[in-house]
């Protein structure tokens, strides 16, 4: 988990990661084998306004996956006609939903999420929780939010001062740690 107040430096750190942004006295390196997968802060933004909901999956679905794609997206609350519904006509966290489930079709073992649970009711937080524990590779997440980390996150990097700071512990670990109750308190 990346963690720090608002302007810190997490999504530009994020924007390094991804190369795009030049970066100054240092250097990233990806892994050979790492195929990113990336939700930037406005990634619902990025989807086909034009498209329906279920030309959106379908579009990108390959294999198996192609017979599940209704069930898949009835696992994240898109059903019956609904899913003939427009991307231009759906709210902020339908997209968020919609554009969270592309990305976890996507074949990839790092995961990098800026914000993904901003503006999502309880119930698509826990759906899309639960579909990021299942996934198999390397998941670094940016979020203000205490509850979604729990029990995503092994270990915390803490941003602030102009410093990152790595912490070898959970969320509830370093929360501890710090003798704060929620992530609200590093961010004052
Ligand atoms: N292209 C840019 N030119 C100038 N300043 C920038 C640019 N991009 C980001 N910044 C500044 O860098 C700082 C870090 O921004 P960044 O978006 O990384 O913060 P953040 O930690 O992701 O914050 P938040 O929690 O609000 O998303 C901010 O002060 C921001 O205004
Ligand atoms: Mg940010």
């Amino acid at each position: 988990a990346f963690v720090g107040k608002n302007g810190e430096g997490k999504s530009t750190m994020i924007k390094a990661i991804m190369k795009e942004i030049e970066i100054n006295g240092g250097s990233v390196e990806i892994g050979h084998n790492a195929q990113i997968g990336y939700f930037a802060q406005n990634q619902a933004a990025q989807l086909d306004e034009n498209a329906t909901i279920f030309e959106t999956i379908d579009r990108i679905a390959v294999g198996d996956v192609r017979t599940q794609i209704k069930n898949i997206l009835g696992a994240f609350m898109f059903q019956g006609d609904d899913i003939q519904k427009k991307v231009k006509v759906l709210s902020g966290g339908e997209k968020t939903r919609l554009a969270m489930i592309k990305l976890l079709l996507e074949p990839v073992n790092l995961l990098i999420l800026d914000e993904p649970s901003n503006h999502l009711d309880m119930k698509t937080k826990d759906i899309i929780k639960d579909a990021l524990r299942d996934f198999d590779g390397t998941l670094i997440l940016v979020s203000h939010d205490r509850d979604f980390l729990d029990g995503l996150a092994e270990k915390v990097f803490e941003f602030g001062n102009k410093r990152v700071k790595e912490h070898f512990e959970d969320i509830k670990g370093f929360l501890v740690h710090k003798k704060m109750d929620s992530l609200k308190e590093i961010e004052k």
